[in-house]
C-alpha cells in the first residue's frame, strides 16, 4: 500500500485534467489552441474545439495548433498520430503533456525526435479529485515553435531544443579530435 493515500500513479486512470493556470500561459503563446483532441477531464476548455471520447479524437481530423494531454493507458498510439499530422502539414504545432520515463521505448522513439523538450520542474496537481502525482512531466513540442512558445517553456523548467542538441555534438565531435578544451 502506498504511504500517500491518494497518490497518483500514470496508470491509475485517463481521467486527470491539466489545470487552466498550467496550459494558458503555453495558449498564449501560440495564439490560443485549435484543437484539444483528448479531452472531458479538464475544468475549463483548452482549445476552441475539443474531441472528448465518445467523438472518438483519433477518429477525427486534425488541424492548427493542438494541444494533447493524451489518455495515459495509449499514450504511443496519440503520439504518433500527433507526429504523423505535423508530418502531413495538418497541424502546425503540438505540444504533449507526457510523464517522464527515460526507461521506455515511447521515451526514445518519439520524446527524443522532439524539437523541443521541456522537463517541468516540480510536480503538476492535476484536477479530478486527490491528486498527488508521483511521477514527473515533460513537454513535447513536435511543428513550429516561435519564440514565444520557447520563453513559456523555459519559464515552466528546462527545455531542450534540436539545435542545442546539435550544437553539443560538434562541441563533442570537436572535442574528440582534440579541437577544444574542457
Ligand atoms: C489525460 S485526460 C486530458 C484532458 C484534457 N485534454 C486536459 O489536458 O486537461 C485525457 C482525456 O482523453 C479522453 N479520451 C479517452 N479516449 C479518447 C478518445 N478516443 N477521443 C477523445 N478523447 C478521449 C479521456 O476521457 C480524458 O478525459
Amino acid at each position: 500500500m502506498s504511504l500517500f493515500s491518494h497518490e497518483f500513479h500514470e496508470n491509475s486512470s485517463d481521467e486527470f485534467g491539466t489545470p487552466p493556470e498550467f496550459v494558458r500561459p503555453l495558449a498564449d503563446a501560440v495564439g490560443g489552441f485549435d484543437l484539444d483532441p483528448a479531452s472531458g477531464a479538464e475544468t475549463v476548455p483548452h482549445a476552441s474545439t475539443r474531441f472528448t471520447e465518445e467523438d472518438d479524437g483519433l477518429s477525427r481530423e486534425w488541424y492548427g495548433k493542438v494541444w494533447l494531454n493524451p489518455p495515459f493507458s495509449e499514450k504511443t498510439r496519440w503520439v504518433r498520430r500527433a507526429r504523423s499530422e505535423v508530418s502531413a502539414g495538418r497541424v502546425e504545432t503540438a505540444v504533449i503533456l507526457l510523464p517522464v520515463d527515460t526507461s521506455t521505448q515511447l521515451f526514445h522513439d518519439h520524446v527524443t525526435s522532439a524539437p523541443v523538450v521541456c522537463f517541468v520542474e516540480g510536480r503538476l496537481s492535476f484536477d479530478g479529485g486527490d491528486r498527488n502525482p508521483n511521477f514527473g512531466i515533460l513537454l513535447a513540442v513536435f511543428g513550429k515553435v516561435s519564440e514565444d512558445l520557447l520563453d513559456a517553456l523555459d519559464r515552466k523548467g528546462t527545455v531542450y531544443h534540436d539545435e542545442d542538441r546539435h550544437e553539443r555534438a560538434q562541441q563533442q565531435q570537436l572535442f574528440s579530435n582534440g579541437g577544444g578544451e574542457r
